[in-house]
């Protein structure tokens, strides 16, 4: 089936720019695009469908690059607390934070996961999210990380939304670990992750490096496990301290970093050498109420690649739209609405490991795209949230939204 889309402009995002096509015309077939340019010059071609986007403009799917979808409870008692002048490391060291979220989810059925997860995920969908990565990291042992994970890969089975996988069984000391930090790495390395792995259960591996969770050689022998079990990684790194482990990341070729407010210059010249993409997450940024700011010149200047993501999770970023963190990537970390844009595109595929195959609109790639009803691209950063019209389209396929 070769559907024609047309009466739309496009902005492709090819190299991570606007790359506008105006008047353009794509076509999809077997869920890929098989063609995209300006309407004049569309080759000819046999067509079974012609779609009127009515002058919409075409984004590729967004790309939701950093989420923990999946968990149990909500933590809007620790909101609380927080407004009142306590510290999220504070509540962390008092046994809430993580520790708490862990509690709930661990007595959460994979039913009712999976049920406040979908309803997560389908808002991050409504906004026109057409891929989307989950980490576990509420579990904190075998049993309960599986639990999560399955109810990732179940939510890709029943949503029209591409789903990566990615094990954070490093994110907290479990408290049957407590003070055998260097035992329960010893536990993910030899036990959870080659089992999960070999369950088909795992696409990346990632940590929380920082003072409260784990040390950058503690990070590292995950990675090494990683590396055998061939598995790419990933960090949360520089959220809250210097620590260097976007350095470390960059050292084992990670996909991406995250967050990285405390990084240093020389941090960034070894992600730029590495390829590993700059996560920036600004709902937490915003939500912790931090104001050190990602070192955004340093990223620039050395041709770091930025995404930008939601967060999603209980604790310091319950946030359910990303057109919401483009504008937060705008005002708060002074990103211009096209370097946003492309990091909930080609920069999130690329933070992924689908930058072949996701993120902008080109032959070859995913008929994953977006057809808005806007003026110009930057009011997808402009408006604050709320639900903007439009049109998706997953594998060449309008989903209703
Ligand atoms: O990305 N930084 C660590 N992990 C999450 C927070 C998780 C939580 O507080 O539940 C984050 O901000
Ligand atoms: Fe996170």
């Amino acid at each position: 089936m070769r559907t024609l889309w047309q009466h739309c402009h496009a902005a492709t995002m090819a190299q991570g720019s606007y790359s506008i096509i105006e008047d353009a015309a794509i076509v999809s077939s077997a869920g890929l695009i098989e063609w995209i340019g300006p309407r004049g010059e569309l080759p000819t071609l046999e067509i079974d469908r012609t779609v009127d986007l009515n002058g919409a403009w075409v984004t590729p799917g967004l790309i939701d690059c950093h989420t923990h979808a999946v968990f149990g409870g909500n933590r809007s008692g620790e909101f609380e607390q927080r407004l009142q002048g306590v510290s999220y490391a504070e509540i962390a060291a008092q046994g809430g934070g993580i520790a708490s979220t862990v509690r709930a989810t661990r007595a959460a059925s994979e039913d009712a996961l999976f049920a406040s997860a979908r309803q997560r995920v389908q808002a991050l969908m409504r906004d026109g999210v057409t891929a989307i990565e989950i980490k576990s990291g509420y579990g904190l042992d075998l049993a309960n990380e599986r639990k999560m994970l399955r109810v990732v890969r179940r939510l890709a089975e029943e949503l029209p939304v591409a789903v990566r996988a990615t094990c954070l069984a490093a994110h907290a000391l479990p408290p049957e670990y407590a003070g055998r930090a260097d035992d329960y790495i010893a536990h993910i390395c030899d036990e959870m992750l080659p089992a999960l792995a070999e369950e088909g259960l795992v696409d990346a591996v990632d940590a929380f490096c920082e003072h409260l969770a784990f040390s950058p050689d503690q990070v590292e022998r995950v990675f090494i496990k990683a590396r055998e079990l061939g598995l790419p990684v990933k960090l949360h790194a520089e959220q809250l301290s210097s620590l260097h482990g976007s350095s470390l990341a960059a050292r084992y070729q990670a996909l991406s970093a995250d967050h990285l407010e405390f990084m240093t210059e020389d941090d960034a010249i070894a992600m730029a050498k590495a390829g590993t993409v700059a996560v920036l997450l600004p709902g937490a940024f915003y939500f912790l109420r931090e104001t050190q700011l990602p070192p955004m010149d340093a990223l620039r200047r050395h041709g770091v690649r930025i995404a930008l993501a939601s967060d999603l999770n209980p604790g310091t970023s319950p946030g359910l739209s990303l057109r919401l963190m483009l504008n937060m990537g705008c005002t708060l970390f002074r990103m211009t609405p096209e370097e946003a844009l492309a990091g909930v595109t080609l920069h999130a595929a690329m933070a992924l490991g689908l930058g072949a195959s996701h993120g902008s609109l080109e032959p070859g790639k995913a008929a994953d795209f977006v057809a808005w009803r806007i003026e110009r691209p930057a009011d997808l950063a402009y408006w604050l949230g709320g639900d903007l019209p439009k049109r998706i389209v997953r594998m060449g396929h309008e989903i209703s939204n």
